[in-house]
């Protein structure tokens, strides 16, 4: 979503002449895009704003933005906090970023905009510009009205919105002419999609939309994140056995296995629930890959339920998943909840499940080994000489020695060769496998974060 979200401040800005830059040094404008969904996230926007301190006001040092869910939560005590700062803008008010930084340019300071329009954004900013390559996002949802008890994101992204099915296919269809042979579907709480239908009619639901979008010919594959488990309706399981590119991965989090836990959490499903879901959604699709992401340490847990998280992710068995310490969050209930677990025993639970879900993503990256598996390559790798593209189940793919131009955006059957942590190794199966010591396979995509 932050990624997806720099893409579209970029695009605003663009209109003002201006274009990105990897080099801090050089830059007009700094944004930091920021997160606040846990405290270490939020806590990096501080020293990141350290390192950018100008020494003095002169000698062209770049206006600073800082935008997102931080700036959301916490902009008069970022202006505080950091007076160097000139603009403070939130996920909802994009849109007004290039006359803030044409005021701030003007030498006006302390420019805080987090208003929370109840209208989309979407509406106010400019068609997507630039193309994402060969594996474009698009958001169709955003915000949440769930408000687990845990979460910033009803707070930070405001109530549940979703794009007419008019605007997400315009979008669509812009992003394959900019070169998008997948589309990631986003939003934060994306299956819980009900945009108005064609011409405003009655809601679609996501279901729906993936099966109208699947028609068009040039979208060769369809992925969406992040479901809850309440919004995976009969239709959208249904999608995923008879939408052939609706691909076989599915990020549907469950937090916990304890129902005690979930309750505490305000997840309103059970354990049983969700291993229920799992079957549905491997009987209609028996390759389905799963990813969830999980939190140890929620106020309240004790060994028991850690145990009942333990067991859910032995009976899913998962393709690949993201754990993480419970975070305070301000303003949240679980914050101020009875039962805070300590630090030592949230990193020994973290560790022990860490531990299952890595034995169980190996053991799936180990089994792909052998197999011929169609790769999407969207981008270069990092040696001179290879290319990187995902599996259907997201698996990074690295093939040595290849092309790199002829092969990105194409999809290839390649034969998988080597498996590591975190990626695959393969040789096309246009041609023998062929060991290359100038290009030894790196295993650092799809890393957890934290
Ligand atoms: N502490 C720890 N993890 C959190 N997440 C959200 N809020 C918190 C928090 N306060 C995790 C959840 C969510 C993911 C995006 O981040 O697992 O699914
Ligand atoms: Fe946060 Fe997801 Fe719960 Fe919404 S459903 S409150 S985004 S964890």
């Amino acid at each position: 979503m932050n990624v997806y979200d720099a893409g579209r401040m970029a695009d605003v800005m663009a209109a003002d002449g201006y274009v990105r830059t990897d080099r801090a040094d050089a830059a007009d404008v700094a944004v930091l895009n920021t997160c606040h969904i846990r405290e270490k996230a939020a806590e990096k926007l501080y020293s990141d704003l350290g390192r950018l301190r100008p020494r003095s006001r002169a000698g062209g040092a770049p206006v600073i933005v800082v935008a997102g869910c931080v700036a959301q939560a916490e902009g008069a005590e970022i202006m505080r906090r950091a007076p160097w700062v000139d603009v403070v803008v939130g996920p909802q008010t994009y849109h007004r970023l290039p006359e803030l930084v044409r005021r701030a340019r003007a030498g006006e300071r302390g420019l805080l905009d987090i208003d929370f329009p109840l209208e989309s954004k979407f509406d106010r900013l400019p068609e997507e510009a630039a193309s994402q390559g060969p594996s474009a996002f698009l958001t169709i949802q955003e915000g949440c009205d769930k408000f687990c008890s845990f979460c910033v994101v009803p707070y930070t992204r405001g109530a549940e919105y979703s794009r007419p099915v008019d605007a997400v296919k315009a979008e669509a269809r812009r992003l394959l002419e900019g070169g998008a042979r997948e589309i990631t579907l986003l939003g934060q709480n994306v299956n819980a999609y009900h945009g108005a239908g064609p011409g405003g009619g009655a809601e679609w639901g996501l279901g729906r939309l993936i099966r109208a979008l699947a028609e068009i010919p040039e979208l060769a594959r369809i992925r969406y994140t992040t479901s809850h488990p309440r919004d995976m309706d009969a239709d959208l399981i249904a999608a995923h056995g008879e939408v052939p590119t609706l691909m076989p991965y599915l990020h549907l989090p469950v937090q916990s296995g304890s129902d005690r836990v979930l309750a505490a959490m305000g997840r309103r499903h059970t354990a049983g629930d969700y291993l229920g879901l799992v079957d549905r959604l491997r009987a209609a699709r028996p390759d389905i890959a799963l990813s969830s992401d999980f939190i140890v340490g929620h106020p309240g847990e004790d060994e028991a339920d850690f145990e009942a998280t333990i067991a859910l992710v032995r009976a899913v068995g998962y393709a690949q998943a993201y754990s993480f310490k419970y975070s305070p969050r301000p303003g949240t209930p679980a914050a101020t909840a009875e039962g805070q677990i300590d630090e030592a025993r949230k990193a020994d639970r973290l560790a022990r499940l860490q531990d299952l879900l890595t034995a169980q993503q190996d053991e799936f990256n180990r089994a792909t080994v052998g197999r011929v598996v169609p790769v999407l390559f969207d981008r270069r790798g990092r040696k001179p000489g290879q290319v990187a593209g995902r599996t259907p189940a997201m698996q990074a793919v690295h093939l040595c020695c290849e092309d790199p131009p002829s092969l990105l955006g194409e999809i290839r059957d390649v034969t998988i060769t080597e498996a590591h942590a975190n990626s695959l190794a393969g040789a096309s199966i246009d041609r023998p496998p062929q060991p290359s010591p100038g290009c030894a396979h790196e295993a650092a995509e799809n890393g957890r974060p934290n």
